[in-house]
């Protein structure tokens, strides 16, 4: 599991292993975009202020993942144990 800190709802929300982290952001009541749910239409595109993605959609290319500052919160995950994000 791990921690996703979204600035402008003021929440930090644990992400366990079995739940995506766009599953844990609806959970706890914020409203975000979705749609396929599977990282192939980028609806759900979320800006990441910092922390290591781990990228696991078909949106991005190399350099958009390089940059580490957008992600498909549907199915990409953290790579370290925190992420905080502009939600
Ligand atoms: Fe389609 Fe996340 S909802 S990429």
């Amino acid at each position: 599991s791990f921690e996703v800190e979204l600035t402008q709802s003021g929440r930090t929300l644990l992400v366990s292993e079995d739940m995506s982290i766009l599953e844990a952001v609806a959970d706890a009541g914020v409203p975000v975009m979705t749609s396929c749910e599977e990282g192939i239409c980028g609806t759900c595109e979320t800006k990441v202020l910092s922390g290591e993605i781990d990228h696991r959609d078909s949106v991005l290319d190399d350099q958009e993942r390089a940059a580490g500052d957008t992600m498909m919160i549907c199915v990409s995950r953290a790579k370290g144990d925190r992420l905080v994000l502009d939600l």
